[in-house]
């Protein structure tokens, strides 16, 4: 096979994995933590939302690493790393830093603390805490669905 028959398989699973970050954080922010907040008991509302986010951070993990293996794929056959330098490229910086943020939060800082650091401040003052779960998701929600914006308009000959 050629590099840019490998470039359009990247591509493929590229936007596959977008289309399952961009569903997982959406229903995660607009279904999830809404109905959680609902639920009066403080004990089960934090242990459901432990089981239900447990279960997706194997596939989150999985979808991080796919987004981020295709990408710099892409940006090496493209040898367009000079991208990094040009403010008309923003949607690839903001994809970068999305996919850092996340990369950072399931790979180090979940396992290494943020596990019992949520539990900590979940014990202390469970509305507030999620308050700000619920606020973080949002604010991430907002920048993928603007990365992803910008990046399908300037991948396919869009000058901002
Ligand atoms: C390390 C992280 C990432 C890198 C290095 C990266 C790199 C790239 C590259 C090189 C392209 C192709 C640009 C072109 O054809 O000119 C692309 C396309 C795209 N990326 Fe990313 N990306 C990353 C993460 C993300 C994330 C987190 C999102 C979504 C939130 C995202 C959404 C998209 C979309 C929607 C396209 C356009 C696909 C198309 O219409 O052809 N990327 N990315």
């Amino acid at each position: 096979m050629e590099n840019f028959e490998y470039f359009i398989l990247a591509r493929a699973v590229h936007v596959l994995s977008v289309v399952m970050w961009i569903g997982g954080v959406s229903f995660v922010t607009t279904v999830l933590l809404p109905a959680l907040k609902k639920v009066p008991d403080e004990h089960k509302r934090i242990e459901l939302f432990e089981q239900l986010e447990g279960k997706f951070a194997f596939q989150a993990r999985l979808i991080t690493l796919a987004a981020g293996i295709s990408g710099f794929y892409m940006l090496y056959v493209l040898n367009a790393w000079h991208r990094y330098l040009d403010v008309q490229f923003w949607w690839l910086h903001l994809m970068t830093f999305i996919w850092l943020i996340f990369s950072l939060m399931l790979f180090v800082f979940e396992p290494l603390f943020l596990h019992r650091w949520y539990r900590e401040q979940a014990a202390k003052d469970s509305a507030a805490t999620f308050a700000w779960i619920h606020r973080m998701h949002i604010i991430l929600l907002l920048l993928s669905l603007l990365a992803t914006f910008g990046a399908v308009a300037g991948a396919h000959g869009y000058h901002f």
